[in-house]
């Protein structure tokens, strides 16, 4: 089956083509078309200036993935579109623009939901991945621990109670003069750095849950930045990256493995834009050994928002029955 997938809950405009079916899982065209430089400008994304730019890059990145996929509109069997979560105004482009390819061209249109779909980049990275499994989503949006039962059947078993992550690793990217999203930049930084250097607090939120909080967190690097500087005294950037690094992934890895006694799972999925850290990516591939469970996480280029991802997730959406009406709306969260 073809599948036509667009994507634009946030900052970036992004179409694919993938093929799925029994024993298929293939990408076959992904192009991203990024704000990430206007929004720089501004230190963080700019929602009005997000739409304006997914309304103009919409029909073009579409147009070119079809193109670059060898296809063309006839050839598509199913649309798939995020509708959720997101920046109402952005997701608001994509659907529209989504709804009236399936109109004009009579196919199927099925919503898809974005943190579904970050973890249903796994299934294109790891063909032979199939639920049951624990999944995290660490995004510049969302921090969350699924109970995946099935490809359409995610039970959250934990979140972040204010601050996502990668929120919290662009705000400090940003005191630390960084520009924005801090993400990256932060991981080559602290890959020079001591991690036991600061002692930082854990956004592992302490007892039997499997919820985090990242601005305690945060707000202590802030805190102790602010205060080196104010008193003079120097302080070592790479230090402070390492630090708060280590605060996030082991915590992040924590709760985890409380996670997957909880389940009883033995896979774990580790998806979105912070999944692109190596040092997340070592800490709970480590988690993993020492729990025998199985570790899938994408390749870098799946991590991040695209199409392609959107594209996995909608197939198993249409084949539960998911298709959607012209009524479709979009929602924020
Ligand atoms: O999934 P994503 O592209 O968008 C959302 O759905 O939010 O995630 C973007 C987030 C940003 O906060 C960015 O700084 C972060 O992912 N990020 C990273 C790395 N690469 C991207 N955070 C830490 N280390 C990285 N290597
Ligand atoms: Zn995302």
């Amino acid at each position: 089956m073809l599948i036509l997938s667009i994507e634009s809950s946030c900052d970036e405009t992004c179409a694919a083509v993938v093929e799925m079916g029994d024993g298929i899982r293939r990408k076959r065209f992904d192009i991203i078309a990024s704000q990430v430089g206007i929004h720089a400008l501004y230190g963080g994304v700019v929602p009005e200036i997000a739409s304006r730019a997914h309304i103009e890059a919409v029909s073009r990145i579409t147009y070119q993935a079809l193109k670059e996929a060898n296809v063309t509109l006839d050839d598509i069997d199913v649309i798939g579109v995020t509708n959720r979560p997101g920046l109402i105004g952005a997701l608001l482009v994509g659907l529209s623009f989504a709804k009236s390819l399936a109109a004009a061209y009579n196919k199927p249109l099925v919503p898809v939901n974005h943190i579904r779909a970050h973890t249903a980049a796994a299934y294109l990275a790891y063909p032979g991945l199939e639920p049951p499994f624990t999944s995290i989503v660490v995004s510049g949006g969302h921090t969350s621990i699924f109970d995946v039962r099935s490809y359409t059947d995610y039970v959250t078993i934990g979140s972040t109670r204010d601050d996502a992550a990668g929120e919290a690793f662009d705000k400090v990217g940003r005191v630390m003069g960084l520009p924005y999203p801090g993400g990256a930049a932060m991981d080559r930084l602290a890959s020079a750095g001591n991690p036991n250097a600061i002692h930082f607090p854990s956004p592992a939120i302490s007892g039997d849950t499997l919820d985090y909080s990242f601005s305690g967190l945060k707000t202590a690097v802030i805190n102790y930045i602010h205060n080196c500087t104010q008193k003079e005294i120097e302080f070592s950037r790479e230090d402070v990256a390492a630090s708060f690094t280590h605060a996030v992934v082991s915590g992040i890895a924590a709760k985890l493995s409380l996670a997957l006694d909880k389940t009883g799972n033995n896979k774990i999925v580790l998806a979105g834009g912070v999944a692109a850290n190596s040092h997340l990516r070592r800490a709970v591939t480590e988690m993993a050994q020492a729990h025998g469970a199985e570790v899938f996480i994408p390749p870098l280029s799946l991590c991040g928002d695209n199409g392609a991802m959107v594209g996995a997730q909608c197939y198993y959406e249409f084949l539960d029955g998911k298709t959607a009406g012209f009524d479709l709306n979009a929602y924020a969260s």
